[in-house]
C-alpha cells in the first residue's frame, strides 16, 4: 500500500509523521537544554543548547497548534484505538497535546506579562511595554518548570508503551508512525522475509 499525505486506519500519513518526528527532535533539543541547565548549570554547552529555549518553545507552540488542527482534520480516519488499552492510549495522546499547548502557552503569557520585548527568531511578536502584569506571570512562575519536566516523564512513558506493545503484546505499533501502516505480523514473520 502506498503511503499517503492523509492518515488512514492502517497508519499515519506523511504530514502527521513529519509533525511527530520533527517535533520529537525539537523536544529532544528543548529537554537537553533544560537538563543541562539543572545538571551542570551555566556552561558554554548549556548556553549553546539552552540559548534557544524561548525561540524553540515558541516554535513548538505554533507547531502543536498546526499539528492539532491536522489531527482534527484526520480524526475520522486515523488508526483506531479500541478497548480499554485503546482508550488509555487516546487519553495519553490527549494528555500529551494538553501539556504541549499549556506549558509553552503559560510561558508566553508570562513573557507578555514581563513587559519585555519578545522577538522569537527575530519576529517582533511582543513589543516592549515596561510595566509588569503580575497575574499573567503567576501561572508559569508556579507551574512551567515542574510541568516541563512532567512532560518529559510522560514522553518517556509514551515511548515505553510503544516498546511494551512490541514485547508484551507482539504488536508493531511503531510502523504506523514510521512506515505509515500497521505491520501486526512483523514480529512473527521470519527475519528473511522482513
Ligand atoms: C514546549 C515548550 C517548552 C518546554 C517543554 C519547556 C520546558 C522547560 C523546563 C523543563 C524548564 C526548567 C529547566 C530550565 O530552567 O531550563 C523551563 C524553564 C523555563 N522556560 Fe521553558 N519550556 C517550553 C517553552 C518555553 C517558552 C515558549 C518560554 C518563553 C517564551 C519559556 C521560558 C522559560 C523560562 C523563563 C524558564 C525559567 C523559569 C522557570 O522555570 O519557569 N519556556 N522550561
Ligand atoms: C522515541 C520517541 C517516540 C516514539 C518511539 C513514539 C512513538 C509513537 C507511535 C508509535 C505513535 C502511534 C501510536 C498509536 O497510534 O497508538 C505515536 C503517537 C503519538 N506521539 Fe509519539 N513517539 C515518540 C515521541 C513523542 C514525543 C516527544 C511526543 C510529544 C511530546 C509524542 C507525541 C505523540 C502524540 C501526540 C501521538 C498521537 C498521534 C499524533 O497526534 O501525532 N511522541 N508516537
Amino acid at each position: 500500500m502506498a503511503t499517503s499525505w492523509m492518515d488512514s486506519p492502517e497508519g499515519y500519513g506523511r504530514v502527521s509523521r513529519a509533525f511527530h518526528w520533527g517535533m520529537a527532535i525539537l523536544f529532544a533539543w528543548q529537554f537537553a537544554g533544560a537538563i543541562l541547565f539543572v545538571s551542570i548549570g551555566d556552561s558554554a554547552l548549556t548556553r549553546f543548547v539552552g540559548g534557544t529555549h524561548f525561540d524553540m518553545g515558541f516554535t513548538l507552540f505554533v507547531l502543536v497548534l498546526l499539528r492539532g488542527g491536522w489531527g482534527l482534520l484526520n480524526m475520522g480516519h486515523r488508526p483506531p484505538h479500541q478497548g480499554t488499552a485503546g482508550k488509555a492510549a487516546v487519553a495519553g495522546h490527549l494528555l500529551l497535546y494538553g501539556m504541549m499547548i499549556f506549558i509553552p502557552g503559560i510561558a508566553l503569557l508570562r513573557q507578555y506579562g514581563t513587559g519585555d520585548a519578545f522577538s522569537p527568531w527575530g519576529i517582533p511578536l511582543m513589543p516592549h511595554r515596561g510595566t509588569k502584569i503580575e497575574w499573567m506571570m503567576a501561572p508559569a512562575n508556579l507551574l512551567h518548570y515542574w510541568l516541563g519536566f512532567a512532560l518529559l516523564a510522560v514522553v518517556v512513558g509514551h515511548s515505553a508503551m510503544v516498546l511494551l506493545h512490541r514485547v508484551l503484546w507482539r504488536e508493531d505499533v511503531i510502523s504506523r508512525m514510521t512506515r505509515g501502516r500497521d505491520a501486526p505480523d512483523a514480529v512473527q514473520r521470519p527475519a528473511a522475509l522482513r
